[in-house]
């Protein structure tokens, strides 16, 4: 059985799942049921100042059948005092003392910075976690992702932390900047013993169309607030990539945005994460969610031969370049596998209107009659993926190799052989001589004009 267990920057837990800071770590009730069910970690909703909450507080985005894609909140830090807070922590590590309970902080001055750090290690916190991230109300009262937003600040309030903290320091950053590497990097120079990302993105996520006010909505007013869920998943995937990456970040990285599952788990280790946090997932299903996450992780694990995380952590990062160290040579074509085909033709009406004009439909061309299955132009294909992302049954569109790989060129290869276009005419663009119908084509009726099979 492989080990899941991990030491993430000084903090141990059974596994790597963690709740991330937010309602479902509201309580020690709350941590102490999400322990017993499996979880290895839980960082405590965000402690400071207790605050006053509106309600509604959140906003949600359904696409099609699916509830919850996305989840927006505007919700702030706690409302509890912190002594009930403390009590609840010291209770919860006497029962888990092997689980990992970090406290979420956020707080103004430098004296309350070190006011709460030495309470919460006086609870029994294994560590600490700077929320640097919350995008709305508390950034209004110069915090969460006002803070994020400023390395410097940033990286000075990590160092006071670190005056007088004694256990690991997380610091949470914000997805609300253009270059995440930025406070990454910061709180790496202030000392922070890893980063956490991400937390939540700025966002509206509807409005009221009747009553001209967006969601969520408090006595008829609303305001901007943070996304989270399965939607954010691919921009927290790859701020986390850029941060595990950049050498002068250089410390562990906690994965957080739209973890659901053991494989979306297994995605942000690969690339780079040492411990994961969930929170919409949680909200959505509940804590027994992790029960699956920790079997599917043990399955994988012992199909590939990993004994533990460290073993496959970062494994994919090789393997992301820039665009320019891309194999040029290399070429795809769709192909369509007719015994799967159920001849809906999306994929035809994706690549005629939205790609190359690769798809032929045999009625065009007057044969097969009653036949729906298109058919791939392989000499139009740009190899693009469209057809295969809209085709609706599994692996019936694949994509095929056709180069033979023995070549290999870059962007940046013939870039430095001068073999890069360089004028709007060049002729060494790579569109040169590929098929486009004539623009009066468009108005034809299909059936008049035959394309090549
Ligand atoms: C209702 C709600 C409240 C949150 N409160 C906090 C908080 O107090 N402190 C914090 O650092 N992050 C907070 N977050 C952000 C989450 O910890 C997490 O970073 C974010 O939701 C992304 O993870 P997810 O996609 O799994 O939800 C909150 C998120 C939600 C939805
Ligand atoms: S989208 Fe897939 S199933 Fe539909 S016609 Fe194309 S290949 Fe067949
Ligand atoms: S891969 Fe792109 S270009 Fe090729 S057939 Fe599919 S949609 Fe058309």
């Amino acid at each position: 059985m492989p080990d899941l267990s991990i030491n993430f920057a000084g903090i141990k837990a059974p596994n790597p799942f963690w709740l991330a800071s937010a309602p479902p770590t509201n309580s020690g009730y709350q941590v102490m049921k999400a322990f017993e069910a499996g979880w290895g970690g839980a960082v405590w909703k965000t402690l400071g100042v207790p605050v006053v909450n509106v309600s509604s507080r959140y906003g949600g985005v359904n696409y099609k059948d699916k509830r919850l894609i996305g989840l927006n909140n505007i919700e702030l830090i706690t409302d509890r005092p912190l002594v009930d807070n403390l009590r609840e922590i010291e209770e919860v590590k006497k029962h888990f003392p092997n689980h990992a309970v970090i406290a979420s902080l956020m707080v103004e001055t430098r004296e309350e910075w070190h006011q709460i750090v030495k309470d919460c290690e006086n609870a029994g916190a294994d560590g600490f976690e700077l929320n640097f991230g919350c995008p709305h109300g508390m950034c209004e009262r110069g915090m969460g992702s006002a803070v994020g937003q400023e390395p410097k600040v940033l990286k000075t309030i990590t160092e006071w932390v670190q005056e007088v903290a004694t256990k690991p320091v997380i610091v949470k950053l914000t997805p609300n900047i253009s270059d995440i590497t930025l406070p990454a990097i910061a709180a790496a120079q202030g000392g922070g013993d890893a980063i956490s990302l991400i937390n939540t993105i700025q966002s509206i996520v509807g409005v009221d169309i009747d009553n001209f006010v967006p969601y969520p909505i408090v006595d008829g007013k609303s305001t901007n607030g943070g996304y989270c869920g399965p939607a954010v998943k691919p921009i927290a995937m790859n701020m986390l990539k850029n941060c595990a990456q950049h050498p002068e970040v250089n410390i562990p990285i906690s994965g957080i945005g739209g973890i659901e599952t053991w494989r979306d788990a297994v995605e942000f280790i690969l690339l780079g994460a040492g411990s994961v946090q969930v929170c919409t997932a949680a909200m959505h299903y509940g804590f027994g969610i992790v029960r699956e996450m920790i079997y599917g992780l043990e399955q994988y694990m012992t199909e590939k031969g990993f004994n533990t995380i460290a073993d496959f952590q970062g494994k994919a990062l090789g393997n992301v370049t820039s665009w320019e160290n891309l194999n040029l040579k290399y070429k795809v074509v769709a192909d369509i596998n007719e015994d799967k085909c159920i001849g809906c033709q999306l994929c035809y009406t994706a690549c005629e209107d939205g790609a190359h004009q690769a798809i032929g439909l045999p009625r065009l061309n007057g044969e097969d009659e009653g036949n729906r299955v298109p058919y791939i132009i392989e000499d139009n294909c740009v190899g693009c993926n469209l057809c295969s992302l809209v085709c609706p049954v599994e692996e019936c569109i694949t994509m095929v190799r056709k180069d033979d790989g023995t070549q290999h060129e870059t962007w940046k290869e013939r870039g430095e052989a001068g073999n890069t276009p360089t004028t709007f005419n060049d002729q060494r663009g790579g569109g040169v001589g590929h098929y486009i119908p004539s623009p009066a084509d468009a108005l034809k009726k299909k059936e008049k004009y035959i394309v090549k099979k």
